[in-house]
């Protein structure tokens, strides 16, 4: 990794492969070594692009900015190459690996490990997903930002766009363009310590802390109430402060004025683990990542062993049922008049079980 020599000033002139009157690359062709394959995304910042590497032969994700922000010694420049330094202290599978950084004329770009899948926010609008499959994901997602914090870090952004889960179920945390380090490491590293510097208003509004919105300190917890919010918002379909502007949202936020809302499937104790990491006080929230994880993951195993347990009753039911109905009858005996008597209630309440284990079917969103 060169990341003083890669982001230097370089020279002006537009390499043949970029197209010059808008400055965006055009497909199948070359940047600093990489042949640009298709448009991936696009943030506040620039585009992303899969592209393949021919020297190691294999895809890899480029990110551009976007010309216009790309001179020497700009700020998207510099954001760009913290970027980079900031994934190259990172190594964990629930955080994007990053390969290289370059310049190709007026071009600034970091190639990264090709994630093919949908951002978070693209899962969560594609399927009805329940409690625990959200839960899971989101376990994951978060253990990306527990180890960043574990490096140092603090990423300041996270969001569902910032959060790309692949074909497989696997989880990646990106766009650590607003990562900050520890500028002075506590000898105990303390969750609620202060990462980044103060002063500067940084974040994507909606999904910001109240330390944020006031420019103060981010710390592990300003993550940890940022993954609540996305969380919030995938478990209820609603983003916790609803606020009619931004600047509503910010007073919201600030007050810490949650919205009250109940919705099937989101117990009473999930409910008070997400608000917990809403608290506009950041002592008031989970003191690290891993305390709030380690909640949430035994919320998702309860309810996977509710629904199991109702699944397998469900079944048992029908299996008496069926048992019960194929069972030969005994003729009928002028002396046992009471046998057919007893059965057949029996029978009627057998044959009303299946149609209230119905409810497990949508069970993983109840209860
Ligand atoms: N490594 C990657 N693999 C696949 N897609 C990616 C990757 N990184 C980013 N993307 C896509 O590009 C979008 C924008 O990337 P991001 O890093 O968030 O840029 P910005 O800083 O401009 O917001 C993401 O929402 C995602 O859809
Ligand atoms: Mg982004």
């Amino acid at each position: 990794m060169h990341l003083e020599a890669a982001l230097g000033p370089t020279g002006s002139a537009a390499p043949p492969s970029l197209q010059p009157e808008s400055g965006t690359p055009r497909l199948g062709t070359t940047l600093g070594r990489y042949v640009i394959e298709r448009r991936l995304g696009q943030g506040g910042m620039g585009a992303v692009y899969a592209a393949r590497d021919p020297e190691l032969d294999r895809k890899v994700a480029l990110k551009l900015l976007h010309p216009g922000l790309a001179e020497p010694g700009s700020q998207a420049r510099a954001r760009l190459r913290r970027e980079a330094q900031s994934l190259a202290r990172l190594s964990h599978p629930a955080v994007v690996g990053i390969h290289d950084v370059g310049t190709a004329g007026d071009h600034v770009f970091i190639a990264m490990e090709l994630v093919e899948g949908s951002t978070l926010s693209q899962w969560l609008d594609r399927a009805r997903r329940t409690v625990p499959q959200i839960l899971e994901v989101f376990v994951r997602a978060g253990e990306g930002l527990a180890a960043a914090h574990r490096a140092g870090l603090v990423h300041r952004d996270f969001k569902p766009d910032n959060v790309i889960v692949s074909a497989d179920g696997r989880v990646r945390v990106v766009d650590f363009g607003l990562a900050r380090t520890i500028a002075h490491e506590p000898p105990d590293v303390d969750a609620s310590a202060s990462i980044s510097q103060a002063g500067d208003i940084l974040g994507t509004p909606g999904y910001m802390s109240p330390e944020q919105y006031a420019g103060r300190p981010a710390s592990a917890r300003t993550d940890q109430f940022c993954f609540c919010v996305s969380l919030f918002e995938a478990l209820h379909g609603l983003r916790p402060f609803p606020g009619g502007d931004p600047l509503a949202v910010a007073a919201q936020t600030v007050l810490g004025q949650v919205r009250r809302v109940r919705t099937p499937g989101v117990s009473a104790r999930l409910d008070r683990i997400v608000r917990r990491g809403l608290n506009p006080g950041p002592q008031d929230r989970f003191p690290s990542m891993p305390a709030l994880l380690g909640e949430l993951a035994r919320e998702a195993l309860v309810r996977r062993r509710g629904l199991v347990g109702r699944v397998i009753g469900a079944a048992v039911m029908m299996f008496s049922l069926c048992a019960s109905m194929l069972r030969p009858v005994p003729p009928q005996s002028p002396h046992r008049p009471a046998a057919s008597a007893a059965f057949a209630p029996k029978r009627a309440a057998g044959a009303r079980m299946p149609e209230g284990s119905r409810a497990p079917d949508h069970s993983g969103l109840s209860g």
